[in-house]
């Protein structure tokens, strides 16, 4: 039998956590022969709460699931994992400046980066969900110098799968069968989805979607303006976070990463950028992103146009912003 992976979900009683944890003991992360250990973080204020889940999750007799850890000590919580999805933070609350949200995170993920690092497995993959997903990881990257750089992301293939989706609608064809579109830059509303490189199977062989799309001005205007805005979008509906969409796109990332992309496709992950396409080293940004043997590696070469170009810059300008607002947080 596989020995049990060890799986750490912070902010395990909020909402994100509660679609997520049933996932991961069900094998939607690591796949229906894997064996897992979660661990659940949350505050003091949640203890009852993170509690209910773990009943919940006794409850349910999940075959694959060898142990749960609730806890509110981050070092319990960090002690022997293996992979780490980093869903707690302090949201924005209105009226509050964003400096003061950005300090909030900016020292919750130092104190959590240095508790991984002591005390997580070597090479334990990190994902950071909580917002802002980019900074709030390369926060964790400074402050956990021993975890290579390369073991650290943000999820940005949420967004990757809300543009699957709209071209999915758009086209009346099956999601499944639409690849290669492409999030670049911060997970905010300056990400730029990107459709130049996306293609859809048909029963005569791969079309790229804008030919079938046939209809720039959309793909430039609304296509980008609603993947972008999605999040806000469905807050608006349910009056809460878009838990369920991110829960199971946190599971596509890691699988993924842990099992690897299938051939002639590629996904979206906030990675720490070496200046692939001209993005400014030391961000942790979002790119086109292939996966073997539990490594990723940015797809390189491809085409970028002038719409596009202005597009990358934008979001790279607001990431470095960001981050020194968080360095400025520091002193
Ligand atoms: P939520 O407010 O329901 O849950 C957050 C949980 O984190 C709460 O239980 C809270 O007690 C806990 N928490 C706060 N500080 C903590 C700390 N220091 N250590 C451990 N736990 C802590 O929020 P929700 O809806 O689950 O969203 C979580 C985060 O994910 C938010 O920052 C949200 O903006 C972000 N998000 C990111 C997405 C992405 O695609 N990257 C998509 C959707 C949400």
């Amino acid at each position: 039998a596989k020995e049990p992976v060890r799986v750490l979900v912070t902010g395990a009683a909020g909402q994100i956590g509660y679609a997520l944890v049933p996932m991961v003991a069900r094998g939607a992360m690591l796949g229906l022969n894997q064996p897992v250990i979660l661990h659940m973080l949350d505050i003091p204020p949640a203890t009852e709460a993170l509690n209910g889940v773990k009943m919940e999750l006794v409850d349910a007799a999940f075959p694959l699931l060898k142990g749960v850890v609730a806890t509110t000590d981050v070092i319990e919580a960090c002690t022997g994992v293996n992979i780490a999805v980093m869903v707690g933070g302090f949201p924005r609350k209105e009226g509050m400046e964003r400096k003061d949200v950005m300090s909030k995170n900016v020292s919750i993920y130092k104190s959590q980066a240095s508790a991984l690092e002591k005390h997580a497995a070597p090479n334990c993959k990190v994902l950071v969900v909580a917002n802002p997903a980019n900074t709030n990881a390369l926060i964790l990257k400074e402050f956990a110098p021993s975890i290579p750089e390369r073991n650290i992301t943000c999820l940005t293939r949420l967004d990757h799968n809300r543009a699957l989706g709209q071209i999915s609608e758009r086209l009346n064809v099956h999601v499944g069968d639409v690849k290669n579109v492409i999030i670049w830059g911060n997970h905010s509303s300056t990400q730029y989805p990107d459709v130049n490189h996306a293609s859809v199977k048909t029963s005569s062989g791969d079309k790229p979607v804008r030919e079938l799309v046939g209809n720039d001005e959309w793909l430039k205007g609304e296509f980008i303006t609603t993947v972008q805005q999605r999040g806000a979008a469905i807050i608006k509906a349910r009056k809460l976070s878009s838990a369920l969409s991110a829960a199971s796109s946190a599971c596509d990332h890691i699988r993924d990463w842990v099992l690897g992309t299938p051939e002639g496709s590629w996904v979206s992950m906030g990675v720490y950028s070496d200046g692939s396409y001209n993005v400014p080293a030391g961000l942790i940004y979002s790119f086109p992103i292939t996966c073997k043997n539990g490594e990723w590696s940015i797809v390189k070469g491809l085409s970028i146009d002038d719409f596009s170009r202005k597009k990358l810059d934008l979001t790279a300008q607001e990431l470095s912003e960001e981050k020194s607002l968080a360095y400025s947080c520091l002193s």
